[in-house]
């Protein structure tokens, strides 16, 4: 098989020392997380713990074992101050003297656990402002434009990180005989020309307007622009985002009628896969701001997201007569 560079060596080549430290070490957590998705029958895994994480959902076994993982790792790796998770209600500090701020959804789409579909981790590195010693919800409460790099890794029928440091989007395939991340795509951009949606149509009701009027427009008839699109959703925003930066098309978790805020999580969905999608040329807002301009005011905070490809978000746009800087 023709392996491309390995992973250590990419970083090596592209990034500081201690953030390809930081990178690693999370890369190495994921593939520990790979091998207990692929082998969760056998390892006693499935199921839930009988607890409710701090946003009332259900945290499966499989949820718990990861963040476990990727805290331990992040805190071995020497360089990650502060670490957030879904799965915890507040901040961690793990090296007092660390420079990086790490915020995760250590298991994406935990619901997809039971039927064997894909599922993913979501991660962003932001830097510290604040001084040595314990972090500060200063640390963690920064806008998304300061993002220095994110990515995720999707377990699926392959397994694959996707991260940017700031010059464009990569990917790197797990290659399961020697369990390292080879690069497979570099500088990968989002085609303009995808002719898929995804969304939870079952809630379209529930949905603000704008987003109705958007999804009819997706699936009226027009050839010169081959409508209708097809419908795509996994229910794994890792997955879904996966197939939108290989296919194109958008995904969209909006706002329900009357609130201003969708389902999904600022500091660990929307602001990491925001960030990709731009360095992939695509665009991510909220409705009526790019996603990278919001100033988060809660660790757990939830967002709208509607994200993708530049002219399908910019359709979206002129749905809601957004004057957005995106
Ligand atoms: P998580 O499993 O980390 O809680 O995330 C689930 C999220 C996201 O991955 C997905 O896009 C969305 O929930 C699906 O929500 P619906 O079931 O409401 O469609
Ligand atoms: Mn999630
Ligand atoms: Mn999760």
């Amino acid at each position: 098989m023709q392996k491309g560079k390995s992973l250590a060596t990419f970083l090596q080549e592209t990034t500081s020392p201690d953030l390809s430290r930081m990178l690693l070490s999370i890369a190495e957590s994921t593939k520990a997380l790979s091998h207990a998705v692929r082998n969760i029958g056998m390892l006693n895994l499935s199921g839930s713990t009988g607890e409710t994480n701090v946003q009332g959902e259900t945290v499966q076994k499989l949820d718990d074992f990861s963040n476990n993982i990727i805290m331990d790792l992040c805190k071995a790796s020497g360089v990650c101050a502060g670490y957030l998770s879904e799965e915890n209600e507040d901040m961690v500090t793990l090296s007092p003297e660390g420079r990086f701020i790490v915020s995760v959804d250590p298991l994406d789409g935990s619901a997809n656990i039971d039927i064997a579909a894909p599922v993913g981790t979501i991660f962003s590195i932001i830097p510290r402002v604040t001084a040595p010693g314990p972090v500060t919800h200063a640390d963690f409460l920064q806008q998304g434009d300061k993002v220095i790099a994110a990515g995720y890794a999707i377990y699926g029928s392959s397994t694959i990180l996707v991260f940017s440091t700031g010059e464009g989007l990569h990917m790197f395939s797990l290659n399961s005989d020697d369990n390292h991340y080879y690069k497979t795509h570099t500088h990968v951009s989002i085609p303009s020309n995808g002719k898929i949606y995804s969304l939870n149509q079952g809630n379209l009701s529930k949905f603000e307007t704008v987003s109705q009027q958007f999804i009819e427009w997706c699936i009226a008839h027009d050839k010169p622009t081959s409508r209708p699109y097809s419908l795509r959703y996994i229910g794994a925003m890792v997955a879904d985002m996966h197939r939108t930066f290989i296919k194109g098309g958008v995904f969209l978790y909006p706002a329900a009628i009357g609130e201003k805020k969708g389902k999904l999580r600022l500091l660990y969905e929307c602001i990491p896969m925001a960030y990709l999608t731009e360095q992939a040329g695509g665009r991510a807002i909220n409705g009526s701001q790019r996603i990278l301009e919001i100033m988060p005011t809660e660790l757990h905070e939830r967002c709208a997201i509607i994200i993708g490809c530049r002219d399908m978000v910019g359709k979206y746009m002129e749905f809601a007569g957004a004057e957005v800087n995106a």
